[in-house]
């Protein structure tokens, strides 16, 4: 006879708690949207996301944030957040992924936030970019970022029984991927080029039923252990390999002991078995409806909150009433704009 399993009790999902905290940011940001001011608007997200952050219990360490602590004053990388109790975790954040779109009131910006146990984030360390593959669980075993990119696309459409015209890459459109576009279209696929944002290309690319195949191309690092946290709860992969601008980066990322040809998988970059993320559309997107204002007092937000343990994935539809935030949390939940000048 086969001893049963001895089921787990129901736990504690951060994930629920990290919503408010996403939500906060992209409360905060949405006045801003389109006021073409990236700073502020990140500004406001940071100031949004911290408050609320500070509700959640728990021993956290940020280590993937704004940046070294003297140029970022909130959010920096090493900061502690919580009140000191269980659980000890690693915690990586993007108030604002997108500040562009965001300031030009432009689709798919995003709050992001993820969370796993305490030493399982991978540190990048001095390098600002890394090349990255990310797709949908049917697929993620022809992710290779050795293998001719024409070559990947015919297999992935073999592997979904459809032609290669059908398939459709996503990539950030940057003149250092001018290659690996022609070589994706010289295949005969098709290519979706996204000015910024490759966090919610990442979600897209693993979702199932998605316009997008794959992810590909040369990103923010931070960002791509962000959605290395995303995909592992969407049970996808994402594939990374950092990629140093010029030698002195090169030199120092060697002198700091990484391994530059190594290919980092999502379960290198986030190691932990039980991962926390959470995302609020700031702008609409193909994710996420960002944050709309269906009347003078409300708002309403969108929120995509996943766990790694459970595979349970929630879309959270929220309706916010302003006066009542703007009178806990103050001017930064729904600034008033006042007349001009
Ligand atoms: P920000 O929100 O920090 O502006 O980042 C946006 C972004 O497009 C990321 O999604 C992406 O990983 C990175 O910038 C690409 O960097 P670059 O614009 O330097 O090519």
């Amino acid at each position: 006879m086969t001893p049963e399993r001895s089921p787990q009790r129901p736990d504690r999902n951060l994930a629920l708690e990290l919503v408010r905290v996403t939500e906060a940011a992209a409360l905060a940001t949405a006045p801003l949207v389109g006021a073409g001011d990236k700073e502020a608007a990140d500004q406001a997200a940071v100031d949004g996301m911290r408050y609320m952050l500070h509700s959640v219990q728990m021993d956290g360490v940020v280590v993937i944030g704004e940046g070294e602590k003297d140029e970022a004053p909130m959010l920096y990388n090493g900061e502690q957040i919580g009140d000191g109790s269980q659980p000890q975790v690693d915690i990586a954040v993007d108030p604002l992924e997108g500040t562009t779109l965001a300031a030009n009131g432009m689709p798919s910006a995003l709050a992001v936030i993820a969370l796993s146990a305490r030493g399982t984030m991978f540190d990048p360390g001095p390098c600002v970019y890394m090349e990255k593959m990310a797709g949908a669980p049917e697929i993620a075993d022809l992710l290779d970022l050795d293998r001719p990119l024409g070559e990947t696309m015919r297999l992935v459409a073999q592997r979904k029984g459809v032609p290669v015209s059908d398939v459709m890459v996503v990539v950030l459109d940057r003149p250092r991927h001018a290659e690996g576009i022609a070589a994706i279209r010289e295949a005969g696929a098709r290519v979706r080029l996204i000015p910024h944002g490759d966090v919610s290309a990442a979600l897209l690319a693993v979702t199932e039923r998605s316009p997008v195949d794959l992810l590909w191309g040369i990103g923010g690092t931070p960002e791509g252990v962000i959605s290395a946290a995303a995909v592992k709860c969407l049970d996808g992969q994402l594939l990374g390999r950092l990629w140093p601008r010029d030698d002195e980066e090169s030199a120092a990322a060697r002198e700091a002991g990484y391994d530059l040809e190594r290919v980092l998988t999502r379960d290198d970059l986030v190691a932990g078995d039980d991962v926390f993320f959470s995302a609020t559309g700031v702008t609409d997107g193909d994710m996420l409806e960002g944050v709309r204002y269906p009347s003078a007092g409300g708002a309403t937000t969108e929120s995509l909150v996943t766990r790694s343990r459970s595979g349970t994935i929630r879309r959270i539809r929220a309706t916010h009433d302003r006066a009542k935030l703007r009178s806990i949390g103050g001017e930064r939940y729904s600034r008033q704009q006042g007349p001009a000048g």
